[in-house]
C-alpha cells in the first residue's frame, strides 16, 4: 500500500528535522573542537552521524512504500554557545522538542490505519527514550560539576569515549 500523500509529505519533513540535528549537532562538535573539548567535539560528532542515520531511515521507508522522497533545504545552525552545559541543555530541548514531532506522526499513522508506518515509527519512539534519557545523564553531571574545570574535563574524557566506541 502506497503512503498517503500526507503521510508522505509528513515523513518527508521529518527526514529534513532530522538532517537539522546532524546539522545543530556538527555545529555543537565545531563549537566544542573550537574551545579545546574534544571529547565533546567526537561525542556531538557520533550524534550528527546518528542523526543522518534517523533521516536516512525514512528516506529508505518513504521509498519502499512507493512515494517520493523531497528534500527540503535545511536550516542555519546556531553557531554560538556559552558553555558545555549550554550545549547539553539545548540537546535536551531539541530531543524533547523531536520526541514530539515524531509523536505526532505516530498519531498521524495511528489516525491513517497505516499500520506499517505506525510499526516503522516505534523504532523512533524507543530511540527518543534513549536520547532524552542519556542527554539528562549527561546534563546531570554537569550541572554537578558546576564550574570547576578539572571535573568538566573529566566529562569530556568519558564524552570522548562514544566517538572511539563507535556509538
Ligand atoms: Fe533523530 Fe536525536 O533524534
Amino acid at each position: 500500500m502506497m503512503l498517503s500523500k500526507k503521510m508522505a509529505k509528513a515523513l518527508n519533513g521529518q527526514i529534513n528535522a532530522e538532517m537539522y540535528s546532524a546539522y545543530m549537532y556538527l555545529g555543537m562538535s565545531a563549537y566544542a573542537a573550537d574551545k579545546g573539548y574534544n571529547g565533546v567535539a567526537g561525542w556531538m560528532g557520533a550524534q550528527a552521524k546518528e542523526e543522518m542515520g534517523h533521516a536516512m531511515k525514512i528516506y529508505g521507508f518513504v521509498q519502499s512504500r512507493g512515494a517520493k522522497v523531497e528534500l527540503d533545504a535545511i536550516g542555519k545552525p546556531p553557531a554560538n554557545y556559552t558553555s558545555v552545559l549550554d550545549v547539553f541543555k539545548k540537546t535536551l530541548k531539541h530531543e524533547q522538542h523531536v520526541t514530539g514531532l515524531i509523536n505526532k506522526l505516530f498519531d498521524a499513522a495511528k489516525a491513517e490505519k497505516d499500520h506499517a508506518t505506525e510499526i516503522f515509527l516505534q523504532w523512533f519512539v524507543t530511540e527518543q527514550v534513549e536520547e532524552e534519557e542519556s542527554v539528562t545523564d549527561i546534563l546531570g553531571k554537569l550541572e554537578m560539576a558546576g564550574n570547576h574545570p578539572g571535573a568538566i574535563y573529566m566529562i569530556d574524557r568519558e564524552l570522548g569515549a562514544r566517538a572511539t566506541a563507535g556509538h
